[in-house]
């Protein structure tokens, strides 16, 4: 190994006529500093050294480069830059081949693209991921690429962000080679052959750009506004690769760096980018405990959620039982689950052998004796506590020690639950979202007695289902729903003063919401909320007892899309209009309660919708419910389509300031009343010292 030439993370050595240049910067490979530095100067020594005829550039660890360090991009840049590496190895006179395994995402594909042949692991991935970063490919990547594989399969790649498997790779011509076993013995044998037959070195940045095609760009940047609508990124994608077809390489690339500065500075990438990590950070306990082993599992009720809670166990290859009360809603359960899978087929998403082997590990059942083996039982029963009593008391009975008993409840208490069994310090919530075997979110839920290695088992379990999962502590409604119904009980109070369901929701889904909150409460049935409400009325305030639009829509079977209308009007195509009864029954309950109805501002409706669930979140803190802020945003941004964009609540909060919410609580606390109101302790500290919600642990 030749010091002198590597650092603490790039080694450089020269064996027989090869230069073998080796990053070895745990966990990912990311191109830090030291990184860049130490490439670009084990580069020029192989230029300069006789003896070196080509150069194997490879990564130790578990992936080659996984893209920019993102840490740095907080920072001002630091030489050398990423695009003046991949310029020194492209301009390399000596061959250099890139030996990719694991994963070469963003950067890290990028100086791949630099290098003049690329031979991938057959388990390797390659994209460029920067879009969901709210970002481009910033080092050549949207100048190189469509001159390597053509234009449709780039702009692909940059706008969509999803990584290509190698196979798939070496037919767009992404890479030249698929390595037979070991890929630094065929990377070192690929370049022995470059070196012995004296190829020519292709330089992708010489390669001839493939022909404008106008008319396609406009489709495509038409169909991108719709589809990722609100995101900025994907259209200076399109511009990037756009440039890179009708300007000189060099003028391709000034224009590429230009929309990625833009970029990296925009409010939309700091968000996308706390999103990233917040998701990370979540899954850190702040304890160290050992995880349970889960082999068996077994879900309870074969109803909307326990069915699709059934298919996460079997999607991950998990066997799974599935307990109902009798046979015949066990076999309607079942068949609701083959009918689900049988549409993935059609659309071609599961191969029918797939839907097999999913539907083999789910096994039916009405006898509770048969899940004595289980390792861990989630029920999903209806939601009421002597329900959910006799369901615990039965497993207490029957399941072995330490088998985890989880609720999938979503507001009631996890103690409470607990305190059907003897072994209260194996209960715990895993409260999915619906659909569950589709959407990412899993907020576990931890009493006052379930023990850690509980908590770390579900987290574990988490992962395993492909799931985002939080651990947050036990109150009504967690973290999600809580939050939820202050913004549902502010939007019936806006209907009172005089807003339309249809501008309510109009604010929200400009905001970025995929819908706003009526449009949400049609399509889960306004019967669900009605139900929920019945059961708390006792402990509503007088004004929300009042405001009784709910149990109107109701009384007249109102009850959403699932009768053809509730606070909106559909047709067969499910297709929504504005709803003249909808109105009426809210101008008959003003009438009737004497409000005088007025002309709401959206900006009005945006803050009476956004700040309570901030100033929620605040209490949460404060309780100390939620560990960290951004653990809020990742529940926000996974189980209720939060705009990724705006960070999730608390991100948005600290990017408009929180002196800007406090002064709009304290606007509507005068309004309205410190009931609904008032500001959280945590809040006003938080903002009078000029801080964050994400700078609360420095
Ligand atoms: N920079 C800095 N840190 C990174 C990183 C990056 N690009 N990618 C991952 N990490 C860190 C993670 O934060 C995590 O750190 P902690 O252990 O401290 O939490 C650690 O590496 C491991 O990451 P994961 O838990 O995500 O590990 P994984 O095995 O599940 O996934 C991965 C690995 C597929 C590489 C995934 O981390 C990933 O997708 N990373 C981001 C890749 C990316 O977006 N690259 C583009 C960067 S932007 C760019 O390159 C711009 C440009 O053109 C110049
Ligand atoms: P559901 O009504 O669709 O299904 C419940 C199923 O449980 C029914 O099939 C019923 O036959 C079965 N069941 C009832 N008692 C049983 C018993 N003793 N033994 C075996 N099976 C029994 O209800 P859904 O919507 O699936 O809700 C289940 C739980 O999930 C509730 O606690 C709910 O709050 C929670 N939840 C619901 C969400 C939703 O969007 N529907 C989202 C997140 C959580």
């Amino acid at each position: 190994m030749n010091k002198a030439v590597g650092n603490e993370v790039v080694a450089y050595r020269v064996q027989g006529r090869i230069a073998r240049i080796a990053i070895d910067n745990p966990p990912v490979n990311a191109l830090s500093q030291a990184v860049r530095a130490g490439l670009k100067h084990a580069v020029e020594a192989a230029q300069a050294d006789s003896s070196v005829a080509a150069i194997v550039l490879i990564c130790e660890g578990r992936t080659f480069f996984a893209g920019a360090d993102i840490r740095e991009f907080a920072k001002p840049p630091q030489d050398p830059r990423l695009v003046d590496v991949i310029l020194c190895i492209e301009q390399c006179t000596k061959p250099v081949v890139a030996a990719i395994h694991g994963t070469a995402l963003g950067g890290g594909l990028e100086v791949a693209l630099g290098c003049h042949f690329r031979i991938a692991d057959a388990g390797a991935r390659l994209g460029l991921p920067e879009v969901k970063l709210g970002l481009l490919p910033g080092a050549g990547g949207t100048q190189r690429l469509p001159r390597l594989v053509g234009l449709k399969a780039a702009l692909d790649m940059v706008i969509e962000g999803n990584p290509v498997p190698a196979r798939k790779a070496l037919e767009m011509g992404l890479v030249d080679e698929l390595a037979e076993g070991d890929l630094g013995a065929a990377a070192q044998a690929l370049a022995e052959r470059i070196a012995d037959q004296g190829l020519d070195l292709r330089r992708t940045s010489r390669l001839p750009a493939p022909p404008m095609d106008e008319q396609w760009f406009a489709e495509v940047e038409q169909h991108v506004r719709k589809r990722k609508r609100g995101y900025e990124a994907p259209l200076r994608c399109i511009d990037a690769v756009r440039a890179a077809l009708s300007l000189p390489f060099e003028e391709g690339m000034a224009t590429e760096r230009e929309l990625f500065a833009a970029l990296k500075a925009s409010p939309q990438s700091r968000a996308l980018r706390h999103a990233f990590f917040a998701e990370r950070e979540a899954g850190k306990l702040p304890f160290s405990a050992p995880a349970r082993r889960i082999e068996r599992a077994a879900v309870i009720g074969a109803g909307t959620m326990g069915g699709g809670i059934a298919m996460c166990f079997a999607n991950a290859g998990i066997a799974v039982q599935l307990l109902e009360k009798d046979e015949e809603r066990l076999r309607q359960g079942l068949a609701r689950i083959q009918a689900n899978y049988d549409g993935s087929a059609r659309r071609g998403r599961l191969t029918r052998e797939a839907v097999a082997e999913r539907m083999a590990l789910i096994h039916g059942t009405t006898l509770f004796e048969d899940l004595h083996e289980a390792d861990i039982v989630i029920e999903a029963v209806f939601e009421d506590m002597a329900v959910k009593h006799e369901v615990f008391r039965e497993l207490d009975r029957i399941c072995k020690p330490g088998a985890i008993l989880a609720s999938n409840t979503s507001y009631l208490d996890i103690d409470a639950i607990a305190s059907a069994t003897q072994r209260p310090q194996d209960v715990v919530g895993m409260h999915f979202f619906s659909p569950a075997n589709v959407m990412r979110l899993l907020e576990n839920v931890r009493g006052p007695r379930t023990s850690e290695s509980v908590c770390a088992s579900v987290m574990e379990l988490g992962r395993r289902l492909g799931k985002v999962a939080v651990l947050v502590g036990s109150c009504d409604g967690f973290v999600g729903n809580r939050m939820l119904s202050k913004r549902t009980r502010e939007s019936y109070f806006l209907l009172q003063e005089g807003a339309t369901p249809y501008q309510v929701d109009r604010v929200l889904h400009g905001f970025g919401f995929p819908m706003g909150p009526f449009a949400m409460a049609d399509l889960a049935g306004l019967d669900v909320g009605w139900r929920n409400r019945q059961g708390r009325l006792a402990s509503l305030t007088p004004r929300e007892r009042d405001c009784d639009i709910l149990d109107r829509m109701v009384a007249v079977n109102r009850l959403g899309q699932k009768t053809g209308g509730g606070f909106y009007e559909y047709d067969a195509d499910r297709k929504a209009q504005p709803s003249a009864q909808a109105e009426a029954i809210v101008a008959e309950h003003c009438a009737q309660s004497g409000i005088r109805r007025r002309d709401i501002s959206d900006q009005e409706i945006l803050e009476r919708c956004l700040y309570p669930m901030i100033n929620e979140a605040a209490y949460i803190l404060e309780e100390g419910v939620a560990a960290r802020a951004s653990d809020i945003d990742v529940v926000w941004l996974n189980g209720y389509g939060f705009p990724a964009y705006r960070g999730g609540p608390l991100c948005y909060a600290d990017q408009i300031g929180l002196d800007t919410v406090l002064e709009g609580l304290r606007k509507y606390e005068a309004e309205h009343g410190s009931i609904y109101w008032r500001p959280a302790d945590l809040l006003v500290r938080l903002a009078e010292s000029g801080r964050g919600f994400h700078d609360m642990a420095s």
